[in-house]
């Protein structure tokens, strides 16, 4: 399996990881793609994206993540209902 942030600083040590996982910096609105990408995953797995589309516009995530997929691969994406969200309090200790 393979993790793809475009921010490589949050990801856990190899040593913490399965050894059939592996993260990799990706922009994944960047056009092109690399080529390696295109076409070899049977799932693509998107969480918690919608604070990265831009405009209202899926289409280019969209085309992105569907890109990667082999012929009949699926995509899941999950998002959550964020309609109301409890912002607890600052404490001082924790600033
Ligand atoms: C709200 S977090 C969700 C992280 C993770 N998917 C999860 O569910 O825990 C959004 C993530 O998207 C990453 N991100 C933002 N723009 C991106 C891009 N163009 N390509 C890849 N990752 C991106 C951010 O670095 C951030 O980690």
């Amino acid at each position: 399996m393979d993790g793809f942030n475009i921010n490589d600083a949050i990801f856990p040590e190899p040593a913490f990881l399965p050894k059939s996982v592996s993260m990799k910096k990706l922009d994944v609105l960047a056009k092109p793609l690399p080529q390696q990408l295109i076409g070899v995953y049977n799932i693509t797995h998107v969480r918690a994206f919608v604070s990265v589309i831009l405009s209202e516009n899926t289409t280019p995530l969209l085309s992105s993540v569907i890109s990667m997929l082999k012929p009949g691969g699926w995509l899941q994406w999950e998002e959550m209902k964020a309609d109301f969200i409890i912002l607890a309090e600052v404490r001082s200790q924790w600033k």
